[in-house]
């Protein structure tokens, strides 16, 4: 084994928020922000890892992933999933670096599972969907965190240059070219920090489950309609309905180079997300309200909510707020 350098994107989604638990429907993109792992040879059986912009270190014996916190968690969970997955596993140092913020909602998790996991693996041919699953399942059972595909498949499968149309039911891809002209995509911080283990995401998987129960049905791809559910599972049901919808409307008007109707499209998103699925916060709440002063076509929460970032698209006029980053469409997690 070499020197090697793996590139993890982060990820905004462009639409289909809470569908990919639902087996639904969406539409992200990786970004050119992400997470850098390095990885050189030790003698020995032994990982060394540092997260260089947070001055920490680990170490521990291959085959001896013992449950950990933090960014050590995503370390030693990806070496026991590759290994029990029957990669082998090589002896090294890995220095982590990144320029996504963690907690912002554009996936630093899975920008480091996907950075680490191509960092170790031997073939990096391997099946990106494949790696995919495995990192989620760091994510689940070693972070802790009940996130669903979106994340992963986003940050590996994704096309340069392009959005990626996922059919969360049987995982069926398809790149969506994000042609923008001079319109612009920002994101902008809420600055309230988003946690999957805890907060809402994980009521909002129940409640999802529960009506699932309630319908009868396996999953709420097959659900009909909302009527005659209790509130809230009612609310819930026609978000989930609503933005499976809107995310082929989205496709549709990105092919026909209809950007103010996108712009329709992430308002009637965020609106779903803030009264239906009730996943808003007023932080995020106030950076909708910004990047719409500024002129933006639409806006609306991105990633799990209850904070995190704000996603912008904004006209040939409009003026980014202060703050707001430029994103666009770039290549996915790679071998640098
Ligand atoms: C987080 C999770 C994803 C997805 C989104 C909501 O980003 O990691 O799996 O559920 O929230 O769309």
């Amino acid at each position: 084994m070499t020197r090697i350098l793996a590139r993890g994107p982060g990820r905004v989604n462009l639409i289909g928020e809470h569908t990919d638990y639902n087996d639904g429907l969406a539409l992200p993109f990786a970004i050119e922000r992400g997470v850098t792992v390095t990885a050189e040879p030790l003698p020995g059986n032994r990982i060394e890892a540092r997260a260089a912009d947070l001055g920490e270190d680990d170490a521990f014996a291959i085959g001896e992933e013992a449950p950990a916190e933090g960014w050590r968690a995503f370390v030693r969970g990806t070496v026991a999933e590759l290994r029990s997955a029957g990669h082998d596993v090589r002896p090294c140092r890995l220095t982590i670096e990144g320029d996504l913020a963690h907690g912002s909602g554009l996936s630093s998790s899975a920008a480091l599972e996907a950075a680490l996991c191509l960092a170790l693996v031997e073939d990096p041919d391997t099946d990106r969907v494949e790696l995919a699953k495995l990192c989620s399942r760091v994510e689940n059972d070693h972070v802790g965190a009940r996130t669903g595909l979106l994340d992963q498949l986003a940050v590996l499968c994704s096309a340069d240059g392009h959005a990626l149309r996922i059919d969360f039911r049987d995982l069926s891809m398809k790149a969506v070219p994000l042609e923008l002209g001079d319109w612009t995509l920002v994101t902008l911080d809420s600055g309230a920090a988003h946690e999957h283990a805890s907060g809402g995401y994980n009521a909002r998987r129940d409640e999802c489950a529960a009506a699932c129960e309630a319908l009868g049905i396996a999953s709420l791809r097959d659900a009909a309609s909302p009527d005659g559910l209790p509130s809230p599972l009612d609310r819930r049901v026609r978000h989930v309905l609503s933005e499976n919808a809107r995310v082929d409307a989205t496709a549709e008007a990105l092919a026909a180079g209809d950007l103010e109707e996108v712009g329709r499209l992430l308002d009637a998103s965020h609106a779903s997300l803030r009264d239906d699925y009730e996943a808003s916060v007023p932080e995020v709440e106030r950076a909708v309200a910004a990047l719409k002063d500024g002129g933006a076509a639409g806006a609306r929460m991105v990633g799990g909510g209850f904070g995190g970032s704000v996603l912008g698209l904004l006209p040939p006029d409009g003026t980014a707020p202060a703050g707001a980053t430029r994103v666009a469409p770039g290549p996915p997690a790679r071998r640098l």
